[in-house]
């Protein structure tokens, strides 16, 4: 089906940037992140002109990109600025394609379309990444070999908590539980509200701190194109409101490696003990955890079960109700991908009748 091209998508988090190059292949291409003397981030092609060995293999010195092979040395823009041989001359074409970059909520975003579309307005909105007095954040990256709409179907369907993650297992089964599924727009929300239960989840098991048994819980997801989720995750004593509770909102980034690999970024905030680091390490090893050992390998194996295709749909796949959210997030995402083929289609064409 393609990939949605003028889109942000996470190529890295923040912390994986810094004094070395950084390879990774994101919608099928190779790229290099670094960072510029100025500490923003770069991303360009990973590959060297000269002889086309990986970039990645080189060298950061002084915000520039080094060849590990013989020295060609980029900037910011991916323009060649010096060759240590010969006259010194900077030879003809030595420019790599650079991709507009930007670092918000603690990963470096990458725009892979069309340079003069990039458009910081695009970009989702997460304010609890970026509110510190109220919240504090963990983030974390896994790759999974599988197709990233295996991921986004993953986290828009939130039934197999129950049954893949044991720690989230629940006595009462999801009889308790009201759900609700609605598109907005071309947003998709997918919410699960769980009155009066007995506690649960990371804020039950990991924050709370009244002698209450029971909880008003929630985990409610919202998707938008092309992998974005904000999942308001949270609990409150029965009857109280959202605000007076632990609110424990995560973000969730799935980026196409190729059709068949995904990265997999994700952040989560909490607001309570906003200053105790040893509560950070246990939470990011908690949900790494369960990503890296139960999410992840389900994935994979669902993957390695398809076969070599990524389309579910040609596999005629049974659907249950909590499909819903999924199969609209799938249908939506198809349509904005036909529609920017069509456009570029039509951009090509005004190029071609513009030469003739
Ligand atoms: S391969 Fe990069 S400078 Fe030769
Ligand atoms: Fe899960």
């Amino acid at each position: 089906m393609g990939y949605l091209r003028n889109a942000w998508y996470v190529g890295a988090l923040s912390r994986e940037v810094n004094e070395q190059p950084l390879g990774r292949v994101i919608l099928d291409e190779s790229l290099v992140f670094f960072r510029a003397a100025d500490g923003s981030p770069v991303a360009v092609a990973d590959r060297c002109p000269h002889r086309f060995v990986p970039l990645s293999l080189g060298k950061v010195k002084h915000g520039e990109l080094e060849c590990g092979y013989h020295g060609l040395r980029f900037g910011r823009d991916g323009i060649c600025i010096a060759n240590p041989h010969g006259n010194n001359a900077i030879p003809r074409g030595a420019n790599l394609r650079h991709y507009p970059a930007l670092e918000r909520y603690g990963f470096i975003w990458i725009w892979t379309g069309d340079i003069e579309r990039a458009d910081e307005s695009r970009m989702p909105v997460f304010p609890f990444l970026d509110s510190p007095d109220q919240f504090t954040a963990v983030h974390g990256y896994l790759p999974v070999a599988g197709n990233y709409q295996l991921v986004v179907d993953n986290l828009l369907d939130l039934s197999h908590v129950e049954f893949l993650h044991p720690m989230f297992s629940q006595a009462e089964g999801v009889a308790g539980h009201r759900t609700e599924f609605f598109q907005d727009g071309d947003v998709v929300v997918a919410n699960r509200w769980k009155p009066n239960v007995p506690l649960q989840g990371l804020a039950g098991h990991m924050f709370w701190t009244s002698p209450s048994t029971r909880s008003d819980a929630r985990s409610n997801m919202r998707w938008s194109a092309p992998g974005y989720l904000n999942f308001d995750l949270g609990a409150t004593e029965v009857g109280a409101t959202v605000e007076e509770g632990i609110c424990l909102p995560n973000a969730h980034l799935v980026t196409p490696e190729t059709e068949f690999k995904s990265h997999y970024f994700w952040s989560i905030a909490r607001n309570r003990l906003l200053d105790d680091e040893a509560m950070s390490a246990r939470l990011h090893d908690v949900v790494d955890r369960i990503f890296r050992t139960e999410d992840g390998p389900i994935i994979e194996a669902q993957q390695r079960s398809m076969g070599l295709t990524s389309d579910l749909m040609s596999l005629h796949p049974v659907t249950l109700d909590p499909d819903i959210p999924a199969m609209r997030a799938r249908r939506i995402l198809a349509r904005r991908i036909e529609e920017e083929h069509q456009a570029s289609g039509r951009k090509d064409l005004g190029r071609a009748s513009a030469v003739a």
